[in-house]
Parts: structure tokens; sequence; C-alpha cells
């Protein structure tokens, strides 16, 4: 058996430390920002099943072979990757994934940060009363306002920027560690405070509960399924080393498949409650499910305007949703921190600063998006929606696919097993039926479908 990697940066202080992490890194505007508003433009009820399926099938158990190459290397991903090619007898250019992953990162973040910047501006305004009274119509119009100013979108942007930076630059046990120990539950009594107001305020609730859960398979095309599949990997941070970062950091006795399956539930979980807080409210109102990127940001502020306490909740609400993308955003530039530290013994400081200017610059192509340069279009998409389906429907499937493929066929069977710990030997074939042929068979034909429905 290969010998034990020494930890480079620590490890977190528990279990339920890396738990909390990682969910921190899952959960996210993925959840309650992209997954409603996708579901909204695909058609509800079968993407949402498909969405589910991906999870389970694909995304569990690559999440598992992150996790173990990570814990196994306890290194960044991209010399994760390598070492543990070359110690397994193959080639170092594996380390290849851990670049296209870091690469990833920077894209995401880059309209992540503009996004969050919204939540970051939703914040400030409800907090100030703005939306106090508002109808939907209005909420409409503010939300326009904001993304039709590129100053305002700037400014937001760069302050999400820097806070992002902050904490990285403090390293990952201060800042990260005790803030999603506190925001995460938060964040989720907050949830079901929204979906309890769906449920009392507006008589849409089963409307909304029938749009995200019957499935209308007529509605359901190549192009739906592939993004369903993304935003599965999207949403579970997969295929861009995130979480194999995190899993550098895990304590060798936390057992990974219970672990992982426990950050699974969780992220699906905080999906569908923000699912069923935003349809019947947009129902209710007369919006439009396919709205696009506004929908959490016209729907939700137009309750918060009218309800009790809404001023209040909508302000917290806001600051939630800001967090959670901050526990997220981490995790999307640690990957590369990681590396240089690593490896070119670069002060984490220098590192981050760096880093976080190219993804600021970057970030400033999806602010212009909404403004400015948005009827500069490539094959019928703008930047911001370029980079969205570049990274989430092309370059994540494509690193979970190359990581499920070297954590089932190029990984020794007896190192797997020994970071799997698992006791159960079904169990454990399982993951590597899973690992070796049915995650990539499965992105793979969701990958030649759409390409080949694309180009014919
Ligand atoms: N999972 C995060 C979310 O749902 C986004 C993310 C993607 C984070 C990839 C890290 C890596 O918001």
């Amino acid at each position: 058996m290969a010998e034990a990697h020494k930890a480079v940066s620590g490890t977190w202080a528990t279990r339920w430390t890396f738990i909390l992490a990682a969910t921190g890194s899952a959960v996210g505007l993925g959840n309650i920002w992209k997954f409603p508003y996708i579901t909204g433009e695909y058609g509800g009820g079968a993407f949402v099943l498909v969405y589910l399926a991906c999870i389970a099938v694909v995304g569990i158990p690559i999440m598992m072979s992150e996790v173990l190459i990570g814990r196994h290397a306890r290194r960044n991903p991209i010399n994760a990757m390598g070492d543990l090619a070359v110690e397994s007898g193959s080639t170092r250019a594996w380390s290849l994934v851990g670049w296209m992953g870091v690469l990833a990162g920077f894209l995401i973040l880059s309209f992540y940060s503009v996004i969050a910047g919204w939540a970051l501006n939703y914040t400030a305004d409800i907090g100030m009363g703005l939306f106090n009274g508002v109808n939907a119509k209005q909420t409409g119009e503010m939300f326009g306002d904001l993304t039709s100013n590129p100053g305002r979108l700037i400014f937001w942007h760069s302050l999400f920027m820097i806070l992002t930076a902050i904490i990285i630059a403090r390293g990952i046990h201060k800042g990260l560690e005790n803030s999603v120990r506190i925001m995460m539950p938060a964040l989720f009594v907050l949830l079901l405070v929204m979906v309890g107001y769906s449920i009392t305020s507006t008589d849409k609730f089963g409307e909304g509960l029938k749009f995200l859960f019957a499935f209308d398979f007529s509605k359901l095309t190549g192009e739906a399924i592939l993004v369903a599949m993304g935003h599965a990997f999207f949403t579970l941070s997969l295929g861009m080393g995130a979480i194999m970062t995190y899993g550098a950091y895990m304590p060798k006795q936390a057992s990974i498949g219970g672990t992982v399956l426990t950050i699974a539930v969780l992220d699906t979980l905080v999906a569908l409650v923000a699912g069923m807080a935003i349809f019947p409210i947009v129902f209710a109102n007369g919006l439009e499910a396919g709205a696009g990127p506004g929908l959490l940001f016209v729907s939700l502020p137009q309750a918060f305007g009218s309800m009790a306490g809404g001023q209040i909740f909508g302000t917290i609400f806001f600051l939630l949703v800001s967090i959670a993308a901050l526990s997220s955003a981490i995790s999307l530039i640690e990957p590369a921190v990681a590396y240089i530290v690593q490896q070119h013994n670069v002060s984490r400081l220098t590192a981050t600063i760096c880093f976080s200017l190219i993804v600021w610059l970057l970030g400033l192509g999806t602010v212009f998006s909404f403004n400015i340069w948005s009827e500069v279009k490539l094959f019928d998409k703008n930047f911001f929606d370029l980079l969205d389906f570049l990274t989430a429907n092309i370059m994540l499937p494509l690193g979970g696919l190359l990581i499920s493929i070297f954590a089932g066929w190029i990984l020794k069977r007896s190192v797997v097993l020994n970071e799997l710990a698992m006791q159960n030997l079904v169990r454990f074939n399982t993951w590597r039926a899973a690992a070796r042929v049915l995650s990539p068979l499965a992105v793979l034909v969701i990958f030649v479908t759409t390409l080949y429905k694309a180009f014919s």
C-alpha cells in the first residue's frame, strides 16, 4: 500500500467541521438563486427529476472520489492528481485535470461574485426599507435599475471580492469554520420561514409543488438534461477540485461515504425548500417562472415588502444568501491559492491578492453583459450566459468524468479501499461500479447526445 501523505496545510478540527465547510461550499447561490430559475426556464418537474437522478447516480459517487483523492494525497488538486497518478504507475499529465479545475474556479467565481453582489445590494436596500409595500411590477423595475447600472454592479462585485479575499488570506481555519457553524443553520431556519410564508400567505402552494414535482416529460429537451446534469455538478461543487481541496484537510478517521451523503442531502434539501418558497410567490403574483436570473430578486422582495416584519426578515434573508455565497466563493479560489502556496512557496496573502484581481477583472465581463454588452452574443449567449454554460455544463462534468475514471481505474483498489474504509464490501463495490462505469457513462451519454443534437 502507498505510504500516507502528510497534510501540508493542516486538517479540519473534526469530521463535522469538514461537513460544515463542504456544505458551506455546496450550499450557495446554486441552490437559492440558480436552481429555482433554471427549473423555471426548463419547465419544472421533469427537469427536477433528472437533476435528482444526477445527484444520486453521478454526484454522490464523484464527490466520494474527490474527497478520497484529496485526503489520500493531502495536496491541492494539481499536485494531488499528478502525484497519485505517478504513484499508481500512470502519467503526471493527470494534473491537467487540476489545472482545468483551477481555471473553472476562476471563471465561475467571476460571475458568482457579481450575482452575490446583487444579494449584498438587496440586503442594504431592503434594510433601508426601500421595498416596503412595493408590488411585483415595482420589484421588477427595481431589479432592472440595478442590472442596468454598471457602476452599482461593480461596487457590489468589488465588495464581495474583497470579503472573499479577506477570508482566504486569513486561512481556512479562522474565518470560515466559525462563520459556517452559525450561518448554515440560520439559513435553513430562514428558508423554512419563507416556506411558511408561501403556505400561509399565498393560495398557490399546491401549484408551486406541482410545478416542482409533476413530471411532464414532453418538456424535457436534450439541453434541459445537459443543464440538469451540469447543475448537479455545480450545486455539489464538483468537477473543479473544491471538494478535493477540502478533502485534503479532512481528518483520517472520518468516514467518507456517510459524510458525503450528509452533504449531498443537505444541499438537495436547501434547493428544494428554496423552490417551494419561491414558486408559490411567483404564481400568486403572476410573475414569469422562466424569468431567468432575476427570479429570486424579483419574487422574494415582493413577499418581504408585503409581509409583517418583512423589512427585518428580508434583510436577514439576503444577508444569509450573501454569506452562503461567501462560503462557496472561498472554495472556488482555495484550490488555486493552495497550489501556489504549497508548490511555489508564495505567501497566502500575495497569492490571494493576485488571484482576486484576476477574478475581479473577469467579473467585469459579467457586469457589462447585463447592460452595455447585453447584445454582444456568441452562440446566442451573452458573456455571462456563455461563462455559465461553459463552466457548469462543460468543464465541471468533464472534470468530474476524468476524476471518476481516475479514482475508478487508475488508483489502486487497495488504496481506495483503505481510504473509504468501508466494512461493507457490497457498498464498496457499488461505489466502484458507479465510479468506473455508471457515472462516466452517464456523463458521456449526455454529452454525446446533446452535442450530436446541437450539430445535426
Ligand atoms: N456549489 C456552489 C453553489 O451551489 C457553487 C460552487 C461551484 C462552489 C463549484 C464551488 C465549486 O452555489
